[in-house]
């Protein structure tokens, strides 16, 4: 379908297809900038590139999920360009330039199947798409972390939006049936394998996100504020991932109570990632599970960034049969609950989860069963 749009557009074959996936976060939100560990996973929804060096001097992009043109320049970065979409493109030629890459101009059509403003990082898998083409037509070679922190300086720099290092990382480097560990101060980062007879299942409120920019941002100053005021107690700490449990129930009444409540999150929630890897590797799905709720409660309750239908398709999901664990995913405020299933009952479980959200809120959602896939790469070309 692509390669067709693209031969309509530009007269010829394109000379190459870029992939790159969004993402589904299993336990560590809102913690990849308080330098915590994240367990996301890349998902088989993906952002696709058709793309040829350009023979104009100037990069010419059809958006076909917009039906929309833009056009653009290394010259006239960083002026941004028309449409709010091509953003993302247009950073990631500002971001790589600012690294000193080349990124030759092109023809490129794309579409993502990704559904936008769900909390699987849409925009991640734009950039990285992008990152890939940039890379593929500008001969030079950067790892995919590289990659991964170049996308997040385009969007924290460019786009503005003030996200973590989360998104970028699993979309580049995502492996296939594999979730991604990464600690988010080292940068290190490992694969653990998914158990056999589980998948992931997300489930579409389709309530999107709405003023998530600016409560993403009051949440990342009161993570600051906690370090600050706790740096009088513990002068060694840089960030919340220094701060152990113990060491936030002795000092937590230093607090105001808002910034107390959302430290809270950050501290419990790191910890939780890390017994969560140790109970995946010995094979405690049920345990893993039972933290993914916790998770929940902690979104919904101490870090607020919950909304009522992500609450009921969490509380749906989790009296389901087969059902380990179910909470919200990603930054919250709309978007999409993931749930760990039992293989067998996964089909019961779809269907269920669909009618019993129905009849709690008259909405509709939409239900994916989730194969963890490889990161962003070349297809074809
Ligand atoms: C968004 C951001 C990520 C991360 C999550 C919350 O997806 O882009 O960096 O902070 O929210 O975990």
């Amino acid at each position: 379908m692509l390669r067709q749009i693209f031969r309509e557009k530009f007269g010829h074959t394109p000379a190459h297809i870029a992939r790159a996936p969004g993402r589904v976060n299993l336990l560590g939100e809102h913690v990849d900038y308080n330098d915590g560990f994240v367990l996301p996973a890349a998902i088989d929804r993906a952002t696709y590139i058709a793309f040829s060096p350009a023979t104009a001097p100037h990069t010419a992009l059809w958006s076909v999920d917009y039906a929309e043109e833009a056009v653009f320049s290394p010259e006239n970065l960083p002026a941004k360009p028309g449409p709010d979409w091509a953003r993302y493109p247009a950073g990631v030629m500002w971001a790589l330039n600012e690294a000193g890459l080349a990124t030759p101009n092109m023809q490129a059509v794309f579409t993502s199947d990704v559904p936008r403003g769900a909390g699987l990082s849409s925009s991640a898998s734009v950039e990285m798409a992008f990152a890939v083409a940039w890379m593929t037509l500008g001969g030079w070679k950067v790892p995919p972390m590289g990659l991964a922190l170049i996308c997040q300086r385009a969007e924290n720099k460019y786009v503005g939006v003030n996200c973590g290092i989360m998104d970028q990382f699993a979309s580049a480097c995502g492996q296939k049936d594999r979730l991604m560990l990464l600690d988010c101060r080292s940068l290190e980062y490992q694969a653990l394998p998914l158990p056999e007879d589980v998948a992931i299942v997300v489930a579409d409120t389709s309530v999107r996100r709405s003023l998530a920019a600016s409560a993403y941002n009051d949440r990342r100053a009161a993570c600051e504020e906690a370090v600050r005021i706790l740096k009088e107690v513990l002068p060694e700490i840089t960030a919340l991932r220094d701060v152990s449990v113990d060491e936030f129930n002795r000092f937590a009444n230093k607090l105001p109570a808002e910034v107390e409540k959302r430290a809270r999150h950050v501290v419990e929630e790191i910890a939780r990632t890390k017994l969560a890897v140790e109970l995946l590797q010995k094979g405690d799905v049920a345990g893993f599970g039972d933290l993914m709720n916790d998770c929940h409660a902690s979104l919904r309750d101490l870090y607020e960034v919950s909304i009522p239908e992500l609450d009921v398709m969490a509380r749906v999901a989790q009296s389901l049969e087969g059902c380990y664990g179910a909470r919200l995913t990603g930054a919250g405020f709309g978007g999409c609950v993931a749930s760990l299933v039992k293989q067998d009952c996964v089909e019961a479980f779809a269907k269920n989860l669909l009618t019993g959200y129905e009849s709690g809120t008259g909405l509709h959602p939409e239900i994916y069963i989730c194969e963890a896939s490889d990161g962003a790469g070349l297809v074809e070309g």
